[in-house]
């Protein structure tokens, strides 16, 4: 059975991302993939300080809820981040948990080559932004993602969103999730 982990950066309940990841994880479970929601702001994530001990020890000196996120992100078949844009950028608890996976970050080590069949989906949802500025957000995720061997990547881009129901009342973007989901199953 396929694994998905999606990765919730929202910190608002019941809004746009939550309503993303919900129709992902049962479209995603339709399809017979085990699919996972973390939600970010329910879950411990401390900072990265920068201290260089997991480049000899390969493990993070935080004991939080990191690491077992960290792990099923390098063994599932796909990770799916779902995020708002805030300022332009991910929410800050967000970009906090993308520091984290420095931790499969070594520039003394051969890189781990990515693998093209682990997918890596990236769903963003904002208000009147220029999608084009959308776009660059989305680097983030491809980055986290690349770093834990996901080879493939495709973005779904949702804005006009600002209004907490706006997902919810799009049939357009639903679709767009849709076609994500079986992008990540094929
Ligand atoms: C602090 C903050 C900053 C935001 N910055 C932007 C922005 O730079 N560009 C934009 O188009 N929308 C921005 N928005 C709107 C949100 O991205 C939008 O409402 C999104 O759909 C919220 O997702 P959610 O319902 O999952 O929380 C911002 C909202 C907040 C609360």
């Amino acid at each position: 059975m396929k694994k998905v982990i999606i990765i919730n950066g929202s910190p608002r309940e019941g809004g746009n991302s939550d309503a993303i990841a919900e129709l992902a994880a049962k479209e995603l479970k339709a399809r017979g993939v085990q699919a996972e929601v973390f939600r970010i702001r329910e879950h411990e994530i401390k900072n990265c300080i920068g201290c260089d001990t997991c480049k000899t020890t390969d493990k993070c000196v935080h004991e939080d809820d990191v690491p077992e996120l960290v792990k099923k992100a390098t063994e599932y078949d796909g990770v799916l981040f779902v995020s708002p844009i805030y300022f332009g950028a991910a929410p800050g608890p967000f970009k906090t948990l993308v520091d984290r996976f420095y931790v499969l970050f070594n520039p003394n080590k051969a890189p781990t080559k990515p693998c093209e069949k682990r997918k890596c989906g990236v769903v963003l949802t904002y208000g009147n932004m220029p999608d084009a500025e959308a776009e660059k957000a989305a680097r983030l995720f491809g980055l986290c993602g690349s770093v834990a061997g996901l080879g493939s990547s495709m973005t779904v881009l949702c804005g006009r969103a600002r209004e907490k129901e706006a997902f919810a009342n799009n049939p357009a973007n639903q679709e767009k999730v849709k076609e994500l989901t079986d992008w990540i199953v094929e």
